[in-house]
C-alpha cells in the first residue's frame, strides 16, 4: 500500500489551508518496527552521559515572537526564484487555521498587494507537540507565490500573524535579473554543508548574502541531519574535529572550552532534541537536526534566494551502519545499545517520513514545474547573463547512487520484498520509459536536459552552468563518477555547458578542463585561466569543502591524479562565482576560516564559443550508449559494507578505488607552464615541479593530450 505523507494529517487543518494531494509518496507495505523516536547517542542516554551534559542547542528563528510563551511561529523563512517571481516558503510548528499569506510591494512603507499560497505537512518523528520549545521545530510548510514581478528589482514583503504566530518584519529580496541584463554578479556556491564545522561557511555567506551575492546555491547534503546515530560512530583520536565532546569551532585553531550548554543535564521528561550526552553538537534526532540548521541558516535565506538540489544525505534516517550493527539492532528490533550480526537495514527501517527524500521535498520549494523539471529535483533558471541547470546527481538515471526498487526486483517480481530493498532506495521522481533503467534516454530527466539545454538562447545567456551533488571526476575515483559522466558528460558537451560544479567529496578540487576523460590541454591558458571549448571540455570544480560533522576527506598527496590542478584537503568554505560579462567569468574559493581566498579560476569564452555550440566533435552520444555497460555493483554494495570506523572522514556513501600509486605521478602544486607560450618552458601544467614560466598567450600547439585512466 502506498500512502501519502499529507493524507494522514490532512483532515487535522482546514481544508483550505490543507495541501493538495501530491506525488510524493513512500512504500509502507513492510510495518516500520523501530522506536516511536529514534534518539541517537543511544550507547548511553542517561542525561549527563561522559559527564559532559546535554547540549540543547537552539538558533534564533526567523521570527522573534513578540511573547514570552508563543504557542506557534514563523522558525524558517527561506526564498526560491520562480519565473518573473519567487516563492516565499516559510515554516512554523503548527497549522495557521488559514492561507498562508504574504504582502509585499515595490516600497517598504506600501505593501499594497497580497498573495496567498498553500500548506503541507507530514508526519514528523517526533511532531512538533513533543518538543517544549515552538521556536525550535517545524512541521507545517507554508509556500506562497509572488509572480509577475519586474526582474532585477527590490521588493518587500511580510508575513502576517495566523494562530498565534507572530507577524514578521518587512522583509526584502531582488527579482533575478532578466535574461540577456549584462549588468555583473555573483552567486554563492556551498556544497556538503551541515552545522558542526561549518561556523565559517555559514559567518562568510552571511555576509555575502548581505549585500554582495544574488542568491546562494547549495549542491546537496544539507545539514546532515541523517547523522543523528553518530553517536554509533566511534572518535578516532587521529581526527582533527569529532562531534563526540568538540565544538562547532574550525580545525587547526588553539581547541575552545566546551560551551556551557554542554554542561546543563537535559530536564527529566524533555524530548531530546538537537546534541547527545556523548557530548557533541548537532545529532541526535533526525528532524531536529533539520530545524536547527535552518534556523541557523535564516541570516542567509532570508537574505538571498536559496537555490538547493539533491545530495544522498537527504535521501532517508540513515545511509549505513555502524560497528556491531547497532542501528539494525536499534531501528529493526528496537533494542538500545544492541548489536546484530549483520546489517539488516533496509528500506522500511526507518520511520516512513523519513523515506525517499520526504523531508527535502517539504522543507524547500525550487521551480522544478515551473521549468518543466521536477520538484526540487532538476530545474533551471536564468539569471543575467547565465542559465543555471541544477539536477539530481542520486536517482533518475542509469546506475544511480540511490536506486529505484525497480532495480531490486528479481525475476518477474513487480515489488521487491523486504530484504531486497536498501535503506536510502528513492525515486524514480521522473519517468522512466518502459522501466528501462538502464537506458540513458529512457529517463525523463535526460530528456528534460536535452530539451532544456537545446532551449538556450546563448545569445541572452552565454553562460550555461550546471550542477549535481556529484563529481564526474575527482582524483578520490568511485564508480559513481563513470555513471554520472555516461548520464550527463555527452549532453553537457554537445551542448556548450561551461562548467560543472559538485560536491560530494569534502575537499575542494580544481579540474584541469576536461573532456570525455582526457584533459583538454588547449584551453588551459595558464595554472588558473581556462578557455571554454564547446564540444570538447569543461571546468569541473568539486566544493564540498561546507563543512560538517564528518569533517574532511583526505588523500595522500601521491595519489593525487593528473587530472587535479588544485586540491585543498584542510580549509573548509564557499565559493563565490562572478559573471563579469559576456567573455569573463571567475570563481573564487573562500576559507570560512579567515574569508580569505584559497583558488581563483578565471574561465574565458572561446571566441567563437557563443555561435558554435554544436559544433562537431566526439563527444556526444558514445558516452551515452556506455551507460548499458556500466557495473550494476560498486555503488551500492559498497554504500552497504561501507565501515564507519574507516571513512568517517569520507563521507559519501561509495567507496573509493585508487589506481596504484605507479601511475599517478603529478602533485596539486604541479607548475603552470603555459601551452605554447613564447616565454615559459612549453609543456601542460601537471609537469613535473619546477619554476612555472610567466604567462605566455595561448595559441601555440598544443601538447599531446592525456588520457584519464581512472575510470
Ligand atoms: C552500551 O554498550 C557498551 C558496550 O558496547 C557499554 O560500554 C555501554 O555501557 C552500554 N551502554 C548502555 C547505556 O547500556
Ligand atoms: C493552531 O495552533 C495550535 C497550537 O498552538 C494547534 O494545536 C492548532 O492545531 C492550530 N490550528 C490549526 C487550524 O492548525
Ligand atoms: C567520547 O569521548 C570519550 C572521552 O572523552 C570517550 O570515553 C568515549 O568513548 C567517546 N565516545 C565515542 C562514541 O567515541
Ligand atoms: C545573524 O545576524 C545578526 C545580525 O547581523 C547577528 O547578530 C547574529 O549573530 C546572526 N546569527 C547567526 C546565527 O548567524
Ligand atoms: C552475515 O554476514 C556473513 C558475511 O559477512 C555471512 O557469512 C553470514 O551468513 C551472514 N549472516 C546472516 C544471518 O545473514
Ligand atoms: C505546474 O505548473 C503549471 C503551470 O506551469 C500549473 O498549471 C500546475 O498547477 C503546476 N503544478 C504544480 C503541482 O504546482
Ligand atoms: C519516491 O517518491 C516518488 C514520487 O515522488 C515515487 O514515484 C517513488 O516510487 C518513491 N520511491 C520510493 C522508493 O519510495
Ligand atoms: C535570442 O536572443 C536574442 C537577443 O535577445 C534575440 O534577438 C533572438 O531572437 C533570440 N533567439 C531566439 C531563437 O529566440
Ligand atoms: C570582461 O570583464 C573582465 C573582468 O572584469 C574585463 O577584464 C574585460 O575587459 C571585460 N570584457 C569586455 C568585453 O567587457
Ligand atoms: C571517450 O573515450 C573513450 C576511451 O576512453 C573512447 O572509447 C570513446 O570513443 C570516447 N568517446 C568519444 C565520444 O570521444
Ligand atoms: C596553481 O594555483 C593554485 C591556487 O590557485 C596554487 O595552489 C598552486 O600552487 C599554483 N601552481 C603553480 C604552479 O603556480
Ligand atoms: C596522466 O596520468 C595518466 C595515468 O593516470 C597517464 O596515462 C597520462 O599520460 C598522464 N598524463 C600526463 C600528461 O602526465
Amino acid at each position: 500500500m502506498r500512502v501519502t505523507l499529507t493524507a494522514a494529517l490532512a483532515s487535522a487543518i482546514l481544508a483550505h489551508a490543507a495541501p493538495t494531494k501530491d506525488a510524493r509518496d513512500v512504500d509502507t507495505r513492510y510495518p516500520y518496527v523501530g522506536p516511536a523516536v529514534p534518539v541517537g547517542d543511544f550507547v548511553n542516554n542517561s542525561p549527563n552521559g561522559n559527564g559532559k551534559g546535554f547540549p540543547r542547542l537552539s538558533e534564533a528563528p526567523a521570527v522573534k515572537p513578540s511573547s514570552s510563551n508563543p504557542t506557534n511561529n514563523i522558525n524558517v523563512i527561506n526564498m526560491g526564484y520562480l519565473p518573473g517571481g519567487m516563492n516565499i516558503h516559510y515554516q512554523t510548528p503548527f497549522g495557521l487555521g488559514q492561507a498562508p499569506m504574504v504582502k509585499y510591494g515595490t516600497s517598504a512603507s506600501a505593501l499594497t498587494q497580497t498573495a496567498t499560497g498553500l500548506s503541507s505537512t507530514y508526519d514528523r518523528t517526533p511532531s512538533c507537540s513533543m518538543i517544549k520549545d515552538p521556536t525550535q521545530c517545524s512541521q507545517f510548510f507554508h509556500n506562497v507565490q509572488l509572480t509577475n514581478l519586474k526582474p532585477g528589482m527590490t521588493y518587500y514583503y511580510m508575513i502576517p500573524g495566523a494562530n498565534g504566530t507572530t507577524a514578521s518584519e518587512v522583509l526584502s529580496f531582488k527579482t533575478a535579473r532578466a535574461a540577456g541584463d549584462k549588468t555583473p554578479f555573483t552567486v554563492g556556491v556551498l556544497n556538503d554543508m551541515g552545522y558542526t564545522n561549518a561556523k565559517g561557511t555559514q559567518k562568510f555567506l552571511s555576509q555575502a548574502a548581505e549585500d554582495e551575492i544574488a542568491f546562494a546555491w547549495h549542491g546537496g547534503d544539507i545539514s546532515y541531519a541523517d547523522d543523528w546515530y553518530s553517536g554509533i560512530l566511534p572518535c578516532q583520536p587521529d581526527w582533527d574535529v569529532c562531534y563526540n565532546g568538540t565544538t562547532t569551532e574550525l580545525p587547526n585553531t588553539p581547541p575552545a572550552p566546551l560551551p556551557a550548554e554542554y554542561l546543563t543535564p537535559l530536564p527529566a521528561g524533555e524530548v531530546p532534541n538537537q546534541g547527545g550526552p556523548e557530548g557533541g553538537d548537532i545529532s541526535v534526532v533526525y528532524e531536529s537536526n533539520w530545524d536547527l540548521w535552518q534556523n541557523w541558516m535564516n541570516n542567509v535565506t532570508t537574505k538571498a534566494p536559496y537555490m538547493v538540489l539533491p545530495g544522498n544525505h537527504e535521501a532517508a534516517c540513515a545511509e549505513f551502519d555502524g560497528p556491531q550493527n547497532q542501528l539494525s539492532a536499534y531501528l529493526n528490533e528496537d533494542k538500545l545499545n544492541g548489536t546484530a550480526p549483520n546489517s539488516t537495514l533496509t528500506y522500511y527501517s526507518c520511520p516512513p517520513s523519513q523515506r525517499n527524500f520526504t523531508t527535502y521535498q517539504f522543507r524547500f520549494r525550487m521551480p522544478g514545474n515551473e521549468s518543466k523539471g521536477v520538484g526540487n529535483f532538476w530545474y533551471s533558471f536564468d539569471y543575467g547573463l547565465a542559465h543555471f541547470i541544477s539536477l539530481d546527481g542520486e536517482t533518475d538515471f542509469p546506475y544511480s547512487s540511490e536506486y529505484p526498487f525497480l532495480r531490486d526486483l528479481t525475476g518477474t517480481e513487480t515489488e521487491p520484498t523486504e530484504d531486497q530493498t536498501y535503506i536510502t532506495d528513492s525515486g524514480p521522481f521522473g519517468k522512466i520509459d518502459n522501466n528501462q533503467w538502464k537506458v540513458n534516454t529512457a529517463y525523463q530527466q535526460y530528456q528534460w536536459l536535452k530539451a532544456d539545454l537545446e532551449a538556450v538562447n546563448r545569445t541572452k545567456t552565454p553562460w550555461v552552468v550546471a550542477m549535481s551533488h556529484r563529481p564526474m571526476y575527482s582524483s578520490e575515483v568511485s564508480s559513481y563518477q563513470k555513471n554520472l559522466r555516461n548520464a550527463f558528460e555527452g549532453l553537457m558537451l554537445e551542448n556548450g555547458v561551461d562548467a560543472y560544479f559538485s560536491g560530494h567529496i569534502h575537499w575542494y578540487e580544481r579540474i584541469w578542463p576536461i573532456g570525455n576523460g582526457t584533459i583538454d590541454s588547449a584551453s588551459i591558458i595558464n595554472n588558473s585561466t581556462y578557455m571554454t571549448n564547446p564540444g570538447v571540455s569543461m571546468a569541473h570544480v568539486i566544493n564540498g569543502m561546507g563543512g560538517n560533522i564528518e569533517s574532511h576527506s583526505s588523500i595522500n598527496v601521491s595519489k593525487i591524479l593528473n587530472i587535479t590542478a588544485v586540491l585543498n584537503q584542510y580549509n573548509y568554505g564557499f565559493s563565490k562565482l562572478t559573471f563579469h560579462n559576456e567573455t569573463v567569468a571567475t570563481w573564487n574559493y573562500i576559507k570560512g576560516i579567515d574569508g580569505s581566498v584559497g583558488d581563483q579560476l578565471t574561465l574565458i569564452k572561446k571566441p567563437s564559443a557563443a555561435t558554435s555550440s554544436h559544433s562537431s566533435t566526439a563527444t556526444g552520444t558514445a558516452t551515452n550508449s556506455a551507460s548499458g555497460s556500466a557495473t550494476t555493483s560498486a555503488s551500492k554494495s559498497s554504500s552497504m559494507s561501507k565501515s564507519p570506523s574507516t571513512s568517517h572522514s569520507t563521507s559519501h556513501s561509495t567507496s573509493t578505488s585508487h589506481l596504484s600509486s605507479a601511475t599517478h605521478t603529478a602533485t596539486a602544486s604541479a607548475p603552470a607552464g603555459p601551452p605554447g607560450g613564447p616565454s615559459g618552458p612549453p609543456g601542460p601544467p601537471w609537469g613535473p615541479p619546477g619554476p612555472p614560466g610567466p604567462p605566455g598567450p595561448p595559441g601555440g600547439p598544443p601538447p599531446p593530450p592525456p588520457s584519464y585512466t581512472g575510470w
